[in-house]
């Protein structure tokens, strides 16, 4: 057999599916997993085919020609670490080590320094996708060693996936670069989530509208230019019909959602770097009151919601809800768009976002239509502040702004919570605000603590006594 080019460690579903979408674009490829199950499985599927798998991670480097290239495809945490430690037995100098895992990106820092001196080369790569994406094409966000990153681009950017505007793999920036990217993709994949439940929820609970007529509102959607994977999805289980009772699926679902880790991180360095997006952490926030059903049931019986139910007109409030989830997802974009720029800034990553929104455009779980306006809108103005003063998006947000306050408060009567619709809208109307009610805030943070405060008809840094007795 051909020696290999491309070596793929760790073969759970997603190590699998790459490994076979390597192979089938021309690479010959190695697999290695030190379990048998997984790599039999992996034989399994890659009978006749170019693709060599191997139980020991000798034979694994034996098997690669050189420099060696390596994608570690394993859950992201410790056994991240541990391929690494074992990679390092075995590899030479010049040879590629690649984290496609969803890894935190300080962790991708320290693995980086680790490495320094050692002459392996790192690549932290987010991939975006799930199972389809990573057999048929998912969007690739390498960062870290850029010379390295040279070396494997002619792989990379096969396997991705394609659309007139080039391969959804592009390199996103140094150091950390291509898994802060991802985490922030993932951070944006909660909001538009969290939004497209809580439209779910105005619709079954505030309008009264019957499952069947749900999905034909999330399906009219997906041909619109809101459209995108998780809108079609959306779409998709809401059309899935129970095989045992006949009920439509999702509502024999409990409401109580997982989550691993990269959303919180998004809300955490969003905290740190001091970068807004509160759409962004209070679908984190959303996800966590899901997990509390027992106290929400015990609640439920306790704490009282509003009388109103069903409001006026559902045309309108239907094409209401549509301009507020189309605000919904800007904002989420918007959010999610500026803390990648704050996080350049802060870590030198030179991440360059229109060519971010255009290997977003296909293969990940936020691709959506708005991203060939967005890649247009950082194309034509690198420096954008937000998304939501560009040209195109200001006369968006323009004419969404009142469905998104009018199904806002329609969820507010009807006591449905609206934490991401609500994030959202509080989200531009503090951004369109010359003045917030900070001036209040000051005084008060000058009052108990003399922290002091800037006045705004003369320069200067001021402190009042602002009680003729002191309190305490
Ligand atoms: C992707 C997905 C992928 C995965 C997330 C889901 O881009 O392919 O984002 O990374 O589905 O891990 O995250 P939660 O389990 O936190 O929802």
């Amino acid at each position: 057999m051909a020696e290999g080019q491309f070596g793929v460690a760790g073969l759970g579903v997603m190590g699998q599916m790459v490994a076979l979408n390597i192979e089938r674009n021309g690479f010959p490829v190695v697999a290695y997993n030190r379990g048998a199950e997984k790599a039999d499985r992996m034989r399994e599927l890659s009978t006749g085919k170019n693709v060599q798998v191997t139980q020991s991670i000798g034979e694994f480097a034996s098997l690669l020609a050189k420099p060696r290239k390596v994608l570690i495809m394993v859950t992201a945490g410790k056994g991240t670490d541990a391929v690494i430690s074992d990679l390092r037995g075995v590899l030479e100098e010049g040879d590629i080590i690649i984290d496609g895992g969803n890894a935190h990106f300080p962790d991708t820092n320290r693995r980086q320094e680790e490495l320094s001196g050692t002459g392996l080369h790192f690549i932290g790569c987010g991939i975006s996708g799930g199972e389809k994406g990573a057999l048929l094409g998912p969007s690739i966000m390498p960062g870290g060693d850029k010379q390295a990153y040279r070396l494997v681009e002619p792989v990379l950017t096969k396997i991705a996936a394609q659309t007139d505007y080039g391969p959804c793999c592009t390199y996103v920036g140094a150091g950390s670069a291509g898994h802060y990217v991802k985490m922030v993709h993932n951070g944006i994949e909660y909001g538009i989530m969290q939004i497209l439940c809580e439209a779910y929820d105005v619709m079954r609970k505030s309008l009264g509208m019957p499952a069947a007529e749900i999905q034909q509102v999330f399906a009219k959607w997906t041909e619109t230019e809101i459209s995108g994977f998780l809108v079609e999805i959306s779409a998709t289980c809401l059309a899935k019909s129970d095989g045992l009772t006949g009920k439509p699926l999702v509502e024999l679902i409990l409401d109580t959602a997982g989550q691993k880790g990269t959303g919180k991180w998004t809300a955490q360095t969003s905290l740190d770097l001091g970068v807004p997006t509160p759409t962004l952490s209070m679908a984190v926030q959303a996800r966590i009151l899901s997990g509390l059903k027992s106290q929400r049931v015990e609640a439920a019986r306790i704490l009282r919601g509003p009388q109103a139910s069903a409001a006026g007109d559902r045309g309108a409030m239907v094409s209401a809800l549509f301009d507020a989830v189309y605000l919904g997802i800007v904002t989420s974009y918007a959010q999610g768009m500026a803390l990648i720029q704050g996080a350049s800034q802060e870590y030198e990553y030179g991440v360059n976002l229109s060519e971010v929104a255009r290997i977003w455009k296909a293969g990940c779980i936020i691709r959506s239509r708005l991203l060939d306006p967005i890649r247009q809108a950082y194309e034509s103005n690198p420096g954008l502040v937000n998304l939501l003063v560009d040209d195109r998006f200001s006369a968006v947000a323009n004419r969404t702004v009142d469905g998104l306050r009018t199904i806002v408060k329609l969820a507010a009567e009807t006591g449905v919570p609206a934490t991401c619709l609500g994030a959202s809208l509080a989200y531009v109307d503090s951004y369109r605000s010359e003045f917030l009610p900070a001036n209040l805030l000051q005084a008060q943070r000058d009052l108990f603590g003399a922290h002091t405060y800037r006045r705004l008809d003369r320069s200067g840094v001021f402190h009042t006594e602002w009680e003729d007795q002191q309190v305490m």
